[in-house]
């Protein structure tokens, strides 16, 4: 198996073969889900719920990510694995200014991250430039952005209606024109994220609740895994369900995002 790159994730995209992605916070659980075949493991800043217990992402810290960062990327090189490594730049680690977002970006790149993440669009648009014309890939997260979460009002779907739809449209727009190679999209109405999978053809739109028009998806591992402390959102799925280990839920994880299984507009999504 070769390294999953940006080129093989661009050429999945143009195929339209699903790309898989699942968060993992630590060494096992991502050289787990390397070896069931995930093409990117994403260290989100949801570890802020998942590991420390917290209401939100807001309190997670860029050290915190980084110390996550460098535990994934060794579970990652001790299988020898190939996945594509992306890590979130926590709230208040890039808003400052694009060379604050620089700095602790470096600070993820150098414990072993393949690609940043962060919120948002409109004054995103020229972060992402400055990072990706000084060699940073970056995945963009635009919809229902937890780090956001009070400005929001909650955790609840977003770009529903003509308005809201045309301004994520063209925030998206603005920011793969600036470089982002990936868009996380989480909470946007299936129909909105559909079409913009299609108006996107060198970012590749991974979708959490969004439906599955999406080149493709993502969930926070321990929510498929059927492990929650808290409520299961409705766009998760239980793959340990039928299943007798997690190496198998992870398996079928992929194969049911690759074989357009998973996931079912009418259940895990909104239009
Ligand atoms: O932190 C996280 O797990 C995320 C995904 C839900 C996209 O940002
Ligand atoms: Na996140």
């Amino acid at each position: 198996r070769k390294p999953i790159s940006l080129p093989r994730l661009m050429d999945m995209h143009a195929r339209g073969e699903k790309i898989t992605m699942l968060t993992a916070y630590d060494a096992t659980f991502a050289a787990m889900a390397d070896s069931a075949g995930v093409e990117c493991i994403l260290v989100g800043d949801s570890l802020g719920m998942v590991c420390q217990g917290r209401h939100s992402t807001v309190g997670v810290s860029l050290d915190e990510m980084r110390y996550h960062t460098a535990c994934v990327a060794r579970g990652v090189r001790r299988v020898q694995g190939t996945a594509w490594v992306v890590a979130d730049l926590p709230f208040g680690s890039y808003q400052q200014s694009a060379e604050q977002a620089l700095a602790s970006a470096v600070v993820l790149m150098e414990a072993g991250a393949h690609m940043v993440k962060l919120e948002g669009g409109g004054w995103t648009t020229e972060t992402v430039r400055f990072l990706t014309q000084r060699g940073i890939p970056v995945c963009a997260h635009l919809g229902l952005t937890p780090q956001t979460v009070h400005a929001l009002g909650g955790y609840r779907v977003q770009g529903r209606g003509d308005g809201a739809a045309s301004t994520l449209r063209q925030e998206a727009k603005a920011l793969a024109d600036a470089g982002a190679q990936l868009l996380v999209l989480e909470m946007v109405p299936t129909a909105l994220a559909s079409a913009l999978t299609q108006e996107l053809p060198h970012c590749a739109t991974i979708g959490i609740g969004a439906g599955a028009g999406t080149a493709g998806q993502v969930l926070v591992l321990h929510d498929m895994l059927g492990m929650n402390i808290g409520k299961m959102p409705k766009f998760v799925r239980n793959f340990m369900q039928g299943q007798g280990s997690i190496a198998g839920a992870m398996q079928a994880y992929v194969q049911a995002v690759k074989q357009g299984q998973f996931p079912v507009d009418a259940e895990h999504a909104w239009s």
